[in-house]
């Protein structure tokens, strides 16, 4: 499963940015900026965003935080992590790059004050083990915050059925010539565990002492944040 995964990240990472403007119509800037503030980022924090991809959940990160503390954006994926580091070299180069499989991450324990993975936990084999490797890595008391497509609600869910069953594969197929994976972004996202269901699995790790999400955009997408337990 993870080399499919992986494999397809990479074929698709040229394109990545441009579909995801296209396809979320810019809301995904919106969706990640209430990542941000739901994070209670502090100045002089240790970020670590999991499945960065193109990297822009930790360059929001440096926009809000600047230069004070540290922030690591983490993938599986070299071909990602690449165009994640040609985007930020110039303006952002404090930011660090670093391949790592998200369920299972080379850090010592503790070493950050916030982990983040967004629209990536749904990607990994073991989502158990991917929450648990992120809670380690955080300090107790820390956040770790997950931000992921969710099952909408009437009255918009039928006419986003319509939307990710067809013309998202299609316009993410001609953007970037790879149909079956626009076609997998929307069967993967149908199947996750959204809401209290996500909740539950979160709570089963026994890794958080407290657990909170919010649903946007109609529950189009979902924010979860764990309490890191001591
Ligand atoms: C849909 S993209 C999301 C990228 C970025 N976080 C964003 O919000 O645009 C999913 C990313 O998860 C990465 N990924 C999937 N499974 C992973 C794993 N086990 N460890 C690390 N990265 C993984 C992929 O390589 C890809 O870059």
């Amino acid at each position: 499963m993870s080399k499919t995964i992986h494999d397809m990240f990479s074929k698709i990472a040229g394109t990545y940015d441009r579909t995801n403007s296209v396809l979320s119509l810019g809301i995904h800037h919106l969706w990640r900026r209430t990542l941000i503030k739901m994070s209670q980022v502090k100045k002089g924090n240790a970020i670590l965003d999991c499945a960065t991809g193109t990297g822009d959940v930790a360059i929001a990160f440096y926009k809000k935080n600047g230069n004070d503390g540290r922030i690591v954006g983490s993938d599986f994926c070299a071909p990602m992590l690449e165009l994640a580091e040609k985007k930020s070299k110039e303006k952002y180069p404090e930011i660090e790059w670093q391949i790592e499989d998200a369920q299972n991450l080379s850090f010592a324990d503790d070493s950050f004050d916030i982990a983040t993975i967004s629209f990536g936990i749904r990607n990994v084999d073991c989502t158990e083990e991917c929450l648990k490797s992120m809670a380690r890595v955080v300090k107790p008391g820390g956040r770790v915050l997950i931000l992921e497509f969710g099952q909408p609600h009437w009255p918009i869910k039928p006419f986003f059925n319509l939307y990710s069953g067809y013309i998202l594969p299609f316009i993410g197929g001609m953007i970037s010539g790879e149909k079956t994976a626009y076609k997998y972004l929307n069967t993967s996202s149908a199947q996750f565990p959204t809401g209290k269901n996500f909740v539950a699995l979160m709570e089963k790790t026994q890794a958080f002492s407290e657990v909170k999400y919010k649903s946007l955009t109609s529950g189009v997408c979902y924010i979860y944040v764990g309490i890191v337990a001591s």
